[in-house]
């Protein structure tokens, strides 16, 4: 998500943090700051928008020193302004923390120093960390180093924590929780970064903390130690990435690397969502229970891959609130003249926030006078304004065009959301809500366990690269993903590929079905199972050649599929989240396998901003 860069050395450090910022601007842009410690002080500059407008700020300063922090950022807590813009400072500006990820207990720490007299200055949860830090010290007397160790036992959730002190003003802290951090490991100068494009210009070894790692780093030197504070020797790797490879983590297309960031994104779409007695808090959406109570209708609105998200919510909506809900192209919604009031709770979701026909659906609601969630990637996005609550998918940037882990985010939002309805209408038993919670948590583990199954997807789109047409098809919340796997072959492959209910093809679309015909089935949801697997039967009795997606050890399925993927078990609503994974790999394999360039489809725009 965001970009870190820390550096302490000989040299005047501001070069070296902006330069390294720049190289990771693509991680995170909404606002870029500097720290720098000289003469017992700490030197602070920070601004919203791109790095440009820092470097903008900058000209007019005179801020220099051989210890400094620096950071891109891609919000999660707090606008995109100037003040949430990191560095963030202690109460007595002696220290100065950089931070990628999110503290998930934030609230409840920030309260606890607010009452012992600490004043916070940003709306983030990274400032916890400079006051925590900063009590720490105060109250211990102990060494920069002992107090982060010390402060990352209080802290939960994922970050990588970069620390600068007035008091030691040699050397960088650093601290690991799920969020990358990497030592650049060099006999001169002390260096730190998110990622390693902005290391590059000093060296290609390198030490990728591990989870649970602090290290203090002092030019030409770094010592690594684990939460209890012995010293560990983490390996020195060596990279031969080239400039654009790194921007990339070594994959060959962005769109490789975000597939492949998504038990991450899943992971840190949840975090902070749960407090400790396993209520679901949603920061931003904070209407009471009675105006929940008085809802009769959930409206979804949304464009493209954030409307196939809205087509798997509506089950899980509908199943768990008992509410009914109405789905909506955004493009369509407000020429059909819905009926809509006080009492229809809309739903508009966009990942960039800025689709003009989600914005227009969202103001025509508004109008109507239904209140209005959003739920998206982008914090300070135009949806967030024009909203009345917001539910952020905590994705980070996404380069390539064709929507992936921002997908992924949706569908675990969407469903944190419909849980959160059911919660506070409290149309589900909290039982039930804690177990589909508990399974919710095991999906980071599950994506990462369909993602090792690339090689197989690899060989199916080998095998299919050449085909001129695709069906998709799938029931219940499996339709949703049958139409977002044809949406994603097409935007990248050019393959023409349709998305079917499985039950409709018989209408119709089997006519299309001949010989060689490539057919991918969803196989996955347990309770019209035989009757998709009379559909499989149906399209292979016709010819088709059958890529089936299906639980593994599902033999049955094996008997009836050409090419199958096997797909761990999650509750069946939660299945879309495991079985978007193979499709996402399928279209980015076989558009590799045709020579095109899956991170700038044609005629394709990340962003849509007219009707
Ligand atoms: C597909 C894709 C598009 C977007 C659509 C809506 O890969 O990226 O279909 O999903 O343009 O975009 P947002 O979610 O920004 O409203």
């Amino acid at each position: 998500m965001c970009g870190i860069v820390g550096y302490v050395g000989g040299d005047d450090a501001l070069p070296v943090l902006l330069d390294g910022m720049r190289k990771l601007e693509y991680r995170g842009y909404d606002s870029a700051g500097v720290a720098l410690v000289k003469d017992g002080r700490v030197e602070l500059a920070k601004k919203a928008g791109h790095l440009s407008e820092l470097e903008g700020e900058l000209q007019h300063l005179t801020l220099d020193g051989s210890l400094g922090i620096g950071h891109t950022r891609w919000a999660t807590h707090g606008a995109p302004n100037d003040i949430n813009a990191h560095p963030h400072l202690d109460c007595g500006g002696r220290l100065a923390v950089v931070h990628n990820g999110i503290i998930e207990n934030h609230d409840g720490i920030r309260d606890e120093l607010v009452a012992a007299g600490h004043a916070f200055r940003s709306e983030t949860d990274t400032e916890v960390a400079a006051h925590l830090i900063e009590s720490i010290l105060e109250r211990d007397g102990c060494s920069l180093l002992e107090a982060v160790r010390r402060s990352i036992s209080v802290l939960q959730g994922a970050f990588a924590l970069v620390v600068i002190s007035v008091d030691e003003p040699d050397r960088l802290i650093v601290a690991r929780q799920e969020s990358p951090v990497i030592i650049g490991v060099s006999e001169e100068v002390g260096l730190v970064a998110s990622g390693i494009p902005a290391l590059l210009p000093f060296t290609r070894d390198i030490v990728p903390l591990e989870n649970g790692q602090i290290a203090q780093i002092t030019p030409g030197g770094y010592e690594v130690f684990d939460l209890k504070g012995a010293a560990v020797e983490p390996p020195v790797v060596h990279v031969e990435w080239d400039m654009e490879a790194a921007e990339k983590g070594g994959y060959e297309d962005f769109m490789l690397k975000e597939i492949f960031e998504q038990p991450e994104v899943v992971q840190n779409t949840i975090l902070g969502r749960v407090d400790p007695s396993g209520r679901i808090v949603l920061d931003d959406v904070h209407w009471s229970a009675d105006t929940l109570g008085k809802i009769n209708k959930i409206v979804v609105v949304a464009c493209g891959t954030s409307y196939h998200a809205g087509m798997a919510s509506k089950h899980a909506i509908e199943h768990w609130t008992r509410l009914p809900v109405e789905l909506d192209l955004a493009s369509e919604f407000r020429y059909r003249d819905p009926v809509l009031d006080e009492h229809s709770l809309v739903i508009g979701i966009a990942q960039s926030g800025e689709t003009a026909d989600t914005l227009a659906a969202v103001r025509f609601a508004k109008e109507m006078g239904s209140p209005v969630v959003a739920v998206t990637n982008v914090v300070g996005s135009s949806i967030t304004r024009d909203a009345d609550a917001v539910l952020f998918t905590h994705a980070g940037p996404e380069i390539g065009v064709a929507a992936t882990k921002t997908f992924l985010a949706q569908l675990v939002a969407l469903n944190l959301l419909s849980l959160y309805l059911a919660q506070e209408r409290g149309s589900m038993e909290p039982e039930k809500i804690a177990e589909t919670i508990v399974a919710m948590n095991r999906l980071p583990d599950q994506v990462e366990e369909v993602l090792s199954i690339q090689g197989e997807v690899h060989r199916a789109a080998k095998r299919y690269a050449d085909a001129k047409d695709f069906i998709f098809m799938g029931r219940g919340v499996g339709y949703a993903v049958a139409m977002e796997g044809a949406l994603k072959l097409k935007e990248i492959s050019y393959i023409h590929a349709e998305g079917y209910a499985a039950g409709e093809l018989k209408h119709g679309a089997i006519a299309l079905i001949e010989e060689g015909v490539p057919v991918v089935a969803l196989l996955t949801g347990r309770a019209l199972y035989d009757k998709m697997l009379a559909n499989v039967e149906e399209v292979r009795a016709r010819g088709a050649q059958t890529i089936v997606l299906a639980h593994q050890g599902d033999e049955r399925a094996r008997l009836l599929a050409n090419e199958l993927f096997e797909i761990p078990e999650t509750k069946p609503l939660l299945s879309p989240i495991l079985d978007s994974v193979p499709l996402q790999l399928f279209a980015y394999f076989v558009a590799k396998e045709r020579g095109l360039s899956p991170d700038k489809p044609r005629n394709l725009a990340k962003s849509v901003t007219v009707e």
